[in-house]
């Protein structure tokens, strides 16, 4: 059995939990030190799971900026413990900004921020902020923007997705839950409880069926690669699973990443202009 941790950091860490970001803080602690095995999983974690990404973050990264983040800035949208912002700034980033509707997300980034010796933190900025009221901000745009976990949380979903598509100069990954229809291309629609810390605060929510349905909306906002990097079906709820669709401006950004992921194009310029897509809008007349 590992033995518990003695740090003065592990009290601060329980007060401000739950936590779903997985962080490293010093070369003796990351977060999931102060939790037991039974915590780390949802059991006594608020139905919230703690997850190491960091690595997969890494090396998709790495795929599409093979040099590092050097000279660009990076942007998370619904940012939670702020675990992908550090891992930007240690991957090089020049600037580093993560929002989130919720204090207690953010509370947690700031704190991981005072104490996280591992690697620069300077250049990242927090803020509790809501998706919507984005634009208010007048930020200066990003090169690489991160909407992960956010799309299926949010009422309007295609004008969250335009925010942050307005703000982002070359690349946009996004990873939601998605949901498994017959063969339709779909929003599926449902409430969500805003008291719950991962979910959104509109209480209504929409999924997508499919990578087509977000590479269309991709599309519209000016991507014109757009890869469906997986999908997944939940075993314990067919219905539902999860996707990951990646985006860039310009083709020739994704080339590495669609080899090793094998991440399939999302031909929505094809679509646009064959017979199908024509004769569909014929039938709305
Ligand atoms: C499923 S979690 C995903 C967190 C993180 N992006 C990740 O992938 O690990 C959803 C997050 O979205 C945040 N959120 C929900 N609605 C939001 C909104 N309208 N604007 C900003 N953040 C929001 C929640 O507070 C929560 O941290």
């Amino acid at each position: 059995m590992n033995q518990p941790v003695v740090n003065p950091l592990i009290d601060q860490i329980r007060d401000l939990g739950p936590w779903h970001h997985n962080i490293r803080l010093t070369e003796a602690i990351e977060i999931m030190d102060a939790y037991d095995e039974q915590e780390r999983q949802r059991v006594n974690n608020n139905n919230i799971s703690l997850i190491n990404s960091q690595s997969a973050f890494e090396n998709k990264t790495k795929c599409i900026y093979p040099n590092g983040l050097q000279g660009k800035r990076f942007l998370d949208c619904a940012c939670n413990g702020g675990g992908y912002c550090f891992w930007a700034a240690e991957m090089g980033a020049d600037a580093v900004f993560g929002f989130d509707v919720r204090d207690h997300w953010i509370r947690q980034a700031e704190f991981v921020k005072s104490h996280r010796t591992v690697a620069p933190v300077d250049n990242i900025q927090f803020e509790t902020c809501d998706l919507m009221t984005l634009p208010e901000r007048q930020l200066e745009p990003a090169d690489f923007t991160l909407f992960k976990g956010i799309f299926y949380h949010l009422a309007d979903p295609i004008r969250g997705l335009k925010i942050a598509a307005d703000l982002t100069r070359e690349v946009l990954w996004l990873n939601t839950a998605r949901c498994f229809t017959d063969n339709t291309e779909s929003l599926y629609c449902t409430f969500e409880k805003p008291e719950n810390l991962m979910s959104g605060v509109h209480a209504l929510s929409w999924t997508p069926s499919g990578p087509s349905v977000v590479g269309k909306m991709l599309y519209w906002l000016g991507f014109r690669d757009i890869r469906h990097v997986f999908s997944k079906q939940y075993e314990d709820r067919p219905r539902f699973g999860r996707m990951e669709v990646i985006a860039a401006r310009e083709p020739g950004m994704l080339d590495r990443l669609a080899e090793v992921e094998n991440a399939e194009k999302v031909d929505v310029a094809a679509f646009k202009n064959s017979k199908q897509a024509t004769d569909e809008m014929k039938s709305l007349f």
